[in-house]
């Protein structure tokens, strides 16, 4: 019986290192994509050894054109069932502070890249019958908080317009938004894991809730019960609001050493 295969983006550590954990055992044959490349070949042997899938590697830089072109490429020549769009990392300094070229690199990798892998992924499973598309977004996407939030705001929106675009078709299409997770993310943005402990989720966690919605159909997926309480009162909290704890929240990070 030929096994279902995902395409994961962002698999050399973290979030996208869990899904193709959880995958892979579950019988998953995988794309890994990112650009360190002895990390993704680590992944795929013990993936090999453990489950005994296929897991193929693939080096990218998904904020330049060329790495874009290479898995779009694979998308559009290979089959892939389902496809995660999980790459992405913070940038530690404001707008203020920022070079054009780094907002707009960001603003590649969690959203243009993501545009365009989503459109070639979903084009090719609609023709064949069947498919998933998994959008890594972020509660992020709520809040002000620089290039990040607009750029994850982008990626969700742009989803959940896919998903009613492809209202009746066999593909699911599912924007995930995640609070704070245990991984590299905060450690290679160079700032403290901020809050209490509770606030902090386990990759395990938010990758099987969000593997779970997507299979369930769910359009936006929240993992957490706490999350998704913060999520409902949000809509009723003011903007201004909103912009004031955003921008208090993101000087304080930039204050850290
Ligand atoms: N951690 C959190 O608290 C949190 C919360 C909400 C949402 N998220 C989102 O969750 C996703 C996964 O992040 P994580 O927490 O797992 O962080 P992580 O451990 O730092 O992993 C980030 C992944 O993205 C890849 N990546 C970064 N830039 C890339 C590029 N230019 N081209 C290709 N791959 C790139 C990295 O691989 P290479 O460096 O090898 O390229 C790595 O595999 C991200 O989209 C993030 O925004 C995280």
């Amino acid at each position: 019986m030929t096994r279902p295969r995902a395409l994961i983006n962002g698999a050399s550590s973290g979030l996208g290192r869990g899904y193709a954990l959880d995958l892979a055992a579950d019988q998953y044959d995988l794309v890994l994509v990112a650009r360190d490349e002895a990390r993704l070949r680590e992944l795929a042997t013990s993936i090999g050894t453990e489950h005994g899938t296929l897991a193929e590697v693939v080096v990218a830089d998904l904020s330049t054109r060329s790495g874009i072109d290479v898995v779009r490429t694979v998308i559009e020549t290979s089959r892939i069932d389902l496809l995660i769009n999980n790459a992405g990392y913070g940038l530690k300094q404001g707008l203020l502070e920022s070079e054009v070229s780094e907002l707009e690199g960001q603003d590649i990798v969690l959203a243009g890249a993501v545009r365009e892998l989503s459109l070639a992924a979903v084009k090719q499973m609609r023709s064949r019958g069947r498919g998933g598309l998994i959008n890594v977004s972020s509660m992020a996407a709520l809040t002000t908080m620089g290039q990040y939030a607009a750029s994850k705001m982008s990626t969700l929106v742009f989803t959940e317009a896919l998903a009613g675009e492809l209202r009746g078709a066999p593909v699911t299409v599912t924007a995930v938004l995640p609070g704070f997770i245990r991984t590299r993310f905060h450690e290679r943005l160079g700032v403290e894991r901020p809050g209490p402990g509770w606030i902090w989720l386990d990759v395990h966690e938010v990758v099987a809730a969000s593997l779970r919605d997507a299979r369930r159909g769910k359009v936006i997926s929240i993992p957490g019960a706490s999350y998704r309480a913060v999520a409902r009162i949000a809509r009723f909290v003011p903007r201004s609001l909103v912009r004031w704890g955003s921008t208090g929240f993101s000087l304080s990070r930039r204050d850290e050493s």
